[in-house]
């Protein structure tokens, strides 16, 4: 199967990845040349999607190496160090940015002091490019194994992009759903917008549509009313962070959408790599959850919705117990409870 859709590129000294926030009216690019540049794209939702931001911020590491080959090694080293501090900071719930922060921190780790920053620099490429491509990997086996889900005449329920544009290309859960519409089976998807930002709206609608794939967009508040009415047979979402218990968080508004799944019978299914699984968290309230800018929330394309002096809270990401979820699908398989010994396995 083709790859849906090339969210980020590697360029040998610059990042180019597709600016989400053009999309769906126009398809832009940026190129990013330090890991500056990188992180603001990262806490600016120019790309977003927690596997996404995990490469991005390893290429964010790997561009800045580019800039340092000829200094010192203690002058190499301390950039690096601040290069992956930056990253660091950016989106505190996307479990694979540290994940792949700390791959990188190992390849630097790996060489002695007085190293040749030239030849740390080629390994910490060569580490982010083993990253994306082993995203790629995950992508595919995802969506073998969750396409087996996706039967004839279902209507599939997703919320937020867990798609191409959130991964290095097949995306996590709208990888079965490119896989099943390659196998030939017809089936629609329905996808919640995803206020404050409408990534379903804008950017999961714009992909399936693409890919000639039967996508209707539904705004949140009707989800729960398609799911008690029989209208879906299937949810599959992506995840931000897992903890060893099953719990999970995942864009806002998830959570609503898994009790109403449960209350109506409709499987519940995570798709996610097991990077995202973060094996130092026992517990879904262990979990950091980000909270963004309010005019997120008070502003839809430049326009004020709210009256000027009320304010707005926006938190980014809820969080899912393990008891509302049917089973994990990752690269490795599909996980089903009990999660605690089966997700660690
Ligand atoms: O704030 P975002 O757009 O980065 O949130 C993205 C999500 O919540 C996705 O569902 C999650 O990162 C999984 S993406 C494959």
């Amino acid at each position: 199967m083709e790859v849906p859709v090339k969210p980020i590129e590697w360029l040998g000294d610059s990042v180019r990845i597709i600016d989400q926030r053009c999309l769906p009216d126009r398809e832009c690019h940026l190129d990013l040349e330090d890991a500056g540049e990188v992180a603001g794209a990262i806490r600016d939702m120019a790309l977003r999607g927690a596997p996404l931001i995990g490469i991005a911020a390893a290429m964010g590491v790997a561009v800045e190496s580019r800039r340092w080959v000829s200094a010192s090694w203690r002058d190499f080293s301390l950039r690096m160090e601040d290069a992956v501090q930056l990253l660091r900071s950016t989106r505190p719930t996307a479990g694979n940015l540290f994940w792949a922060l700390e791959r990188m921190k190992g390849v630097l780790a790996g060489f002695p002091e007085e190293a040749v920053p030239r030849a740390c620099s080629d390994a910490l490429v060569g580490e982010a490019l083993k990253i994306y491509e082993e995203d790629l990997e995950t992508g595919r086996e995802m969506g073998r194994i969750g396409g087996d889900l996706i039967k004839e005449g279902f209507a599939v329920l997703t919320h937020c992009n867990a798609g191409g544009l959130a991964t290095s290309g097949y995306g996590t859960a709208l990888a079965p759903v490119y896989v099943a519409r390659a196998r030939g089976i017809g089936f629609r998807v329905y996808a919640d917008e995803t206020r404050p930002l409408l990534q379903g709206a804008r950017l999961t609608a714009w992909e399936l549509h693409n890919a000639g794939i039967d996508v209707t967009v539904i705004c949140d508040s009707a989800s729960h009313l398609l799911l008690s009415k029989g209208m879906v047979d299937l949810v599959l979402v992506g995840a931000d962070r897992i903890t060893v218990s099953g719990d999970f968080a995942n864009k806002i508004g998830t959570l609503g959408v898994a009790r109403s799944a449960a209350a109506a019978g409709v499987p519940f299914y995570v798709v996610a790599p097991t990077s995202t699984i973060d094996f130092a968290l026992d517990r879904g309230e262990d979990i950091p959850i980000e909270e963004r800018e309010a005019s997120e929330v008070t502003v839809i394309s430049g326009t004020r919705i709210t009256p000027l002096d009320v304010p707005a809270y926006n938190p980014a990401f809820d969080v899912t117990p393990a008891e509302l979820v049917t089973g994990f699908i990752t690269e490795k398989g599909l996980v089903t409870q009990p999660f605690r010994a089966n997700l660690s396995g």
